[in-house]
């Protein structure tokens, strides 16, 4: 069963009617309501009773209908990325759970492949829509998109701007703040018993496994998981940068370049994700170095594979990027702008807490 646009505004137009707490500008359907606002004659009783019983009744109906059936179109940036793929199945579970009706698109990396998806799933009239972009560039298209056929959309794991997202009142973003799972790489280095300068030359000598730097997410952790270091006062030398894509292969090429490269030298080397992490902890043991004695790993994610090589301290830490916490706020984000909610400029992106994961506290993620 499918639950039109339509049925929800007729719903809420009668909601809103009756609590009187309407917001001002988030009527844009109009109330084309067979109405219970002049009642027929045999309906005068039931007029009489209590307006709160009405409101009841609509929100009942509201509760079930968006539960029991809508439409969702769900764009992911592509399959083939690890955590995506966590937070997919996340996704998938909840909506189906709950009653949608789900359907899932693979962008494979192209954004003008993913433009196709959104605009057929609008063609298709679904209810709403949960978009990973391909390209954090493309906000300001896809926004003109939803907007202009008028479909909640909540956009997740690649933040547009506060500005950006202010041109439609039914987008919200549901995500992290990447700044803070860059300190906590950093801060996983400060917490080893040398504060990561292994060799006690005063600096601690890094390489940095970057993803897409297109993406806030891997700017972000390349930048405060070094200022972590630094507002410690640590002195820092970047050895190497080299962009990974978020992939576990680049991630081992680059590790074993680097370690041919410099050698000893480094101490550190700090990955903007748990993928390209298990990559570089592939190159580390072939070059027969040991991940917290001679060289210290750090990821981000708490991929399954990840939290198992902190367990065994194979990897210094991780930091968990809450697929689970996501998903749940992407889908509630969706139903309070299904039950007609608009979101004012400035309050448009929630954020879902990073957390520090060691070997002391591992078990608590596995
Ligand atoms: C990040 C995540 C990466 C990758 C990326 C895709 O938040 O840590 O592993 O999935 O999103 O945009």
């Amino acid at each position: 069963m499918r639950l039109s646009k339509k049925v929800i505004a007729v719903a809420m137009a009668s909601m809103m009617m009756v609590s009187m707490t309407a917001c001002g500008n988030s009527n844009s359907e109009p109330a084309a309501a067979p109405a219970p606002a002049t009642p027929a004659p045999a309906e005068t009783q039931a007029a009489q009773e209590p307006a709160q019983t009405e409101a009841e009744s609509v929100a009942a109906t509201v509760a079930e209908t968006t539960g029991e059936g809508g439409t969702v179109g769900v764009c992911i940036y592509k399959f083939d990325d690890a955590f995506m793929t966590t937070y997919r199945n996340a996704l998938q579970e909840i909506l189906e759970g709950k009653g949608y009706t789900v359907t899932f698109m693979d962008g494979k990396n192209d954004q003008a492949e993913q433009n196709n998806q959104i605009n057929n799933f609008i063609a298709q009239g679904v209810d709403a829509l949960i978009i990973n972009p391909v390209m954090t560039s493309a906000a300001d298209q896809i926004i003109a998109t939803v907007k202009d056929a008028d479909v909640p959309t909540v956009l997740i794991n690649r933040e547009p701007t506060a500005e950006q997202m202010s041109a439609y009142e039914k987008l919200v973003y549901v995500g992290c703040d990447a700044r803070q799972s860059g300190t906590m790489q950093g801060e996983l280095i400060l917490d080893t018993e040398n504060k990561g300068d292994i060799n006690g030359d005063g600096k601690i000598s890094y390489i940095m496994i970057q993803g897409d730097p297109e993406n806030v997410d891997a700017q972000y952790r390349t930048e405060f998981s070094v200022k972590a270091l630094t507002d410690a006062g640590m002195e820092v030398e970047q050895l190497d940068l080299q962009r990974g894509d978020w992939d576990r292969n680049k991630g081992q090429e680059i590790a074993q370049n680097d370690l041919a490269q410099f050698g000893d030298e480094i101490e550190v080397v700090f990955c903007n994700n748990d993928d390209m992490a298990i990559g570089a902890l592939q190159a580390i043991q072939a070059a027969g170095r040991t991940v917290n004695e001679d060289i210290y790993l750090v990821g981000v994610d708490a991929l399954d594979a990840a939290l198992n090589e902190v367990a065994a301290g194979n990897m210094t830490g991780t930091v968990l990027n809450d697929a689970q916490g996501q998903a749940e706020g992407a889908v509630a984000a969706m139903e309070e702008l299904l039950g007609g909610k608009t979101y004012a400029s400035g309050e448009q992106s929630i954020y879902v807490d990073y957390v520090k994961v060691t070997p002391d506290n591992v078990a608590d993620f596995q």
